[in-house]
Order: C-alpha cells, then sequence, then structure tokens
C-alpha cells in the first residue's frame, strides 16, 4: 500500500516521463543513488538493461525483491563512490543521477561525475535530476519538505543523510569540466513550486 502511494507521488511530484524522454532506446543504463527503484520501475520496459546502486540497505534489498522477476534489471547494494572507484570499465550508455548528488558530500561530487564519465562509451550520456539553488524562494520550499517531510517524518529518508545542493550552472560547468557536451537543460514551469532542473550531458 505505501509503496504504491510512494510510487504515485514520486512519478507525479518527479518528472521522470521528462528523463525517459532523454534516454536514447535500447539504452544500457547505470542509476545511482535508485532507491526504492520508482524510477527503475517507469523506465525499465523501454531500455535494454538497467542497474540500480544504493547504500539504503531497506531500499535496495526492497527494489531487489520487487525487481526479482525481471530480467533486464539489477540492484546493487553499495556506496556509489565506492561503486564507481571499483566499478570495470563497464560501457553504459546512460548514466542517471535522480535527486541523488544533492545527498552525495561536496568534496565528492566532481569525483562521481569523473567517474561516472569513465564508465560511459562514447557518444554516452549522463542525466542529472537536481533541485536548483535559485531562485531562493523555490529553494526554500525544498529545505523545507527536507527538513519536515523527510527529517521529522522520517519518510523516504536513508540514515544519517544530509543534502548538499549546488546550483545548476555549477552542475553545467562540472559536466563541461569532464567532457560532457551540454544537450538539454529542462527546467521546470516559472508557476511551479519546486526549483527542478534536468540536466544531460552528452559525452565527447
Ligand atoms: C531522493 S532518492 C532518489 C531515488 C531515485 N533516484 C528517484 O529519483 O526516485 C536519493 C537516493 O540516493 C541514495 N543515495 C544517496 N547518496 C548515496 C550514495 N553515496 N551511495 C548510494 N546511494 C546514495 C539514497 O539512499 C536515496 O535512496
Amino acid at each position: 500500500m505505501f509503496s504504491k502511494l510512494h510510487y504515485y507521488i514520486r512519478t507525479r511530484l518527479a518528472p521522470y516521463s521528462k528523463i525517459l524522454k532523454l534516454i536514447p532506446y535500447d539504452a544500457s543504463v547505470l542509476e545511482l543513488g535508485c532507491g526504492h527503484g520508482n524510477l527503475i520501475e517507469f523506465v525499465s520496459t523501454s531500455v535494454n538493461h538497467i542497474t540500480g546502486v544504493d547504500f539504503d540497505k531497506r531500499k535496495s534489498s526492497y527494489a531487489d525483491k520487487k525487481f526479482k522477476s525481471y530480467n533486464n534489471v539489477e540492484i546493487i547494494h553499495d556506496d556509489i563512490v565506492r561503486f564507481l572507484s571499483q566499478a570495470n570499465k563497464r560501457n553504459y550508455s546512460v548514466i542517471i543521477l535522480s535527486d541523488t548528488l544533492a545527498s552525495v558530500p561536496f568534496r565528492y561530487q566532481e569525483e562521481t561525475i569523473e567517474k561516472a564519465g569513465a564508465l560511459l562509451e562514447n557518444g554516452g550520456v549522463v542525466i542529472l535530476k537536481i533541485q536548483d539553488v535559485e531562485p531562493k524562494w523555490k529553494f526554500f520550499i525544498v529545505l523545507v519538505i527536507v527538513s519536515f517531510v523527510y527529517k521529522l517524518l522520517r519518510l523516504s529518508i536513508s540514515s544519517n543523510q544530509e543534502f548538499f545542493y549546488q546550483s545548476r550552472l555549477y552542475y553545467i560547468k562540472l559536466l563541461e569540466k569532464h567532457g560532457f557536451r551540454i544537450t538539454d537543460v529542462i527546467m521546470n514551469r516559472s508557476f511551479s513550486l519546486l526549483p527542478t532542473v534536468i540536466i544531460k550531458g552528452q559525452k565527447q
């Protein structure tokens, strides 16, 4: 019951359909920070294969059970920084970080982008979904949601989680610095309450 409600809320609040449109047909996808696997569930029928990684034991076990019968989904319980450091050269065509980078300490964010780039095949893409820190009033709403819904109600929060937000310009520059050409920057409409931004970068 909770899982269906969570999926319903998440698919409405997070623009999964916009992410799906950015994924080429028949892609081999890696989702870093897959949580309960809501995004995986949304895209799994449109991709060739998808691997999800999450360090939260409860969420990754839940996702692992949910996708047991899918032959194109694999769930790995691991920290993404560790996973990226140890992964062999796997040629993913798409790597997605959807609301994950904000949980990665600032000092590891650049390393995450750099190592994700190394796992992509040439011409592969990184898709970032973030909450921008501008405009400030929208970012304030993000902080309120994070503090009250997540921290106070302890809904959907991973243990000891802290948040590290950066601006969309920071991520655009970071991707460019690591050899990505920015092909799409999709921002929420101005009347929307959340400063959600989706950035797609193609490895050159
Ligand atoms: C807000 S959820 C997003 C889930 C999913 N990507 C989506 O869009 O529905 C962020 C997830 O990233 C995971 N996460 C954060 N930092 C991580 C890390 N260093 N290693 C692995 N997972 C991480 C959290 O456990 C959480 O499940």
